[in-house]
């Protein structure tokens, strides 16, 4: 038996999780090397996960969990510094030290620091002489000399860059470093990134630098990397940055020299589960740590595993895993992924007064050039409306009440019309599209005559039940393949309402992307939005 997981601390577990995991932790302590937690004391406020803590007391809690489970367990506490983008001055480093005496008074021996200035002060040793300092992944660590660097610099483990997983002589050359500098070699197992992943580093910088605005996934900006690739390259499940889930496979690095796998999941709660589920069954001495499909048969499964030894993940000249990877992309999903990039330089433009912005103007319109039916609830004036049909060939069904003004929260636009004047609107952008428009609550619309839709918008009323009331209302008017997009995703409710309603339909998610920036920015994508595509 040997400790040779690093598992994260994940601060979104709920009660009844957290003592799973507690339990867990207490039963696979063998296996267990470490528990490391994000650790903000001065000058560190943010780091590469990017989440960001809710309340002062926040961080205090995170090192009072690290040090209850480290007593119940007997499981080293691991404290975690990843932002680079803080400086590495003399002056930073002596506020972390000021900072993290009381932490280390109350008992953590282990903490991931990224730099080398701080270490070769031999200020952290004088002062926490049992401390052990692993060097972050964020010091981009590829080399045997960097390793070297690394470790001279008064390091006692380091991260390898993930992509060393790929390139098993590189790691046999860096093991030797070990002969007259002893120390632990850590590789990262289970992230689910492309391996060498063009964006990577930017992805960690917008974390770094992260305070109110929405996480990555959640910011317009990363519609171009991991949710795109997902749904438009069938062989990202070959290169991504995982071991593969065969144990004789983790048993060759730990046998090349590897000391210790950093698992994944201290943002994400399904994540910590998989990392759990991966020590478990590497206790057990499963065949497979984990469950995946590969979409490619036997026989090419283990020469992929050959090749990937030492690919370097220079797909670029390679190419096998595109060469053959198997199963099938679906039909709607990587058009709408694609369209969420491109659209913001489509060039159509409206004139028609609505609550909305001109990119989710053009959005629409592009959306409803893939589309034969569409329904929209909450069209006011028919800004929205007129943007998905204008130029475009549809059955589109309009479904507004028409009751009450509605007004911009910022103030920016009020706005008070009759059906009367949302058909004066549309009119001049009929075209070729059939238009039926509803005059009554959304939940009073006659759909014995409303079929096959396959883009709905709803920008009704926000609220949780009403979101999810929408779908459930209209699920039975859906083509199998359908695209959801909930205006206003900023508000609390939208994105829940809709995915309970998607679920409480039976409808399958193929793909989903929050889009969400600053509240009603009409440079953006107004209020957020949530874009779902469903199969029936
Ligand atoms: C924010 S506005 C929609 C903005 C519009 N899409 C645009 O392009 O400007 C919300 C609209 O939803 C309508 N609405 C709210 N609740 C509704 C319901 N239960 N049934 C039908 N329409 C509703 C309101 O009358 C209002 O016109």
């Amino acid at each position: 038996m040997a400790k040779i997981f690093s598992l994260p601390i994940n601060p979104k577990l709920s009660e009844t999780q957290f003592i799973e995991f507690v339990e867990f932790c207490d039963k696979y302590r063998d296996y267990i090397s470490d528990l490391y937690f994000t650790c903000r004391v001065p000058p560190f406020t943010q780091d590469a996960m990017g989440d960001v803590f809710m309340s002062e007391d926040d961080p205090q809690y995170m090192i009072d969990v690290a040090l209850y489970i480290q007593e119940k367990t007997g499981i080293t506490a691991s404290a975690t510094f990843n932002n680079i983008s803080v400086r590495p001055t003399q002056e930073n480093l002596d506020l972390w030290i000021e900072s993290f005496k009381p932490v280390y008074a109350k008992g953590v021996r282990l903490c991931t620091l990224p730099f080398n200035h701080w270490l070769m002060t031999g200020q952290i040793q004088k002062e926490f002489p049992e401390l052990e300092v692993r060097a972050s992944i964020l010091m981009d660590t590829k080399t045997p000399t960097d390793v070297y660097n690394v470790v001279t610099s008064g390091f006692h483990s380091v991260c390898i860059d993930r992509a060393l997983m790929r390139d098993h002589d590189t790691v046999k050359t860096i093991v030797k470093i070990k002969r007259k500098n002893p120390f632990k070699l850590v590789l990262l197992a289970n992230e689910g990134c492309l391996g060498k992943c063009p964006v990577m580093s930017e992805h960690y910088h917008y974390n770094n630098t992260r305070t109110t605005d929405s996480q990555y996934f959640n910011n317009p900006i990363s519609r171009v990397s991991c949710p795109r690739w997902d749904v438009t390259n069938k062989a990202v499940v070959l290169k991504t940055a995982d071991i593969p889930a065969w144990k004789e496979d983790w048993d060759e690095f730990i046998e090349m020299g590897v000391d210790i796998f950093k698992m994944h999941g201290r943002e994400n709660v399904k994540k910590i589960y998989e990392s759990m589920d991966i020590v478990r069954n590497y206790a057990q001495n499963k065949t497979m740590l984990y469950e995946i499909d590969l979409k490619i048969n036997e026989h090419t499964a283990s020469k992929w595993r050959k090749i990937i030894k030492t690919c370097k993940f220079e797909c670029w000249s390679c190419n096998f895993c595109d060469r053959v990877a198997g199963g099938k992309l679906d039909n709607k999903a990587p058009v709408v992924a694609d369209i969420l990039v491109t659209s913001v330089n489509s060039d159509f433009v409206t004139t028609v007064p609505g609550i909305s912005s001109a990119r989710i103007d053009k959005l629409l319109n592009e959306l409803g050039k893939i589309s034969t039916a569409y329904l929209e609830v909450g069209c006011l004036g028919g800004r929205t409306f007129c943007s998905t049909i204008a130029g475009n060939k549809l059955n589109a069904y309009a479904v507004d009440n028409w009751k009450e003004g509605v007004a911009a929260v910022n103030e920016s636009i009020n706005m008070t019309v009759t059906k009367e004047d949302f058909v004066r609107n549309i009119f001049p952008y009929k075209g070729e599209n059939t238009i039926k428009v509803f005059n009554c609550d959304f939940i009073d619309v006659d759909k014995t005559k409303i079929k096959d839709i396959d883009l709905f918008l709803y920008d009704g009323d926000h609220s949780y039940e009403s979101t999810k009331l929408a779908v459930e209302y209209f699920a039975d008017t859906f083509a199998k393949e359908c695209i959801l997009v909930f205006d206003d995703a900023n508000w609390q409710g939208v994105v829940d309402g809709a995915t309970a309603g998607i679920q409480k339909a039976g409808l399958t998610i193929k793909y989903e992307k929050r889009m969400l920036n600053d509240i009603e920015d009409e440079k953006m994508w107004w209020n957020g939005l949530y874009i779902v595509v469903v199969n029936k």
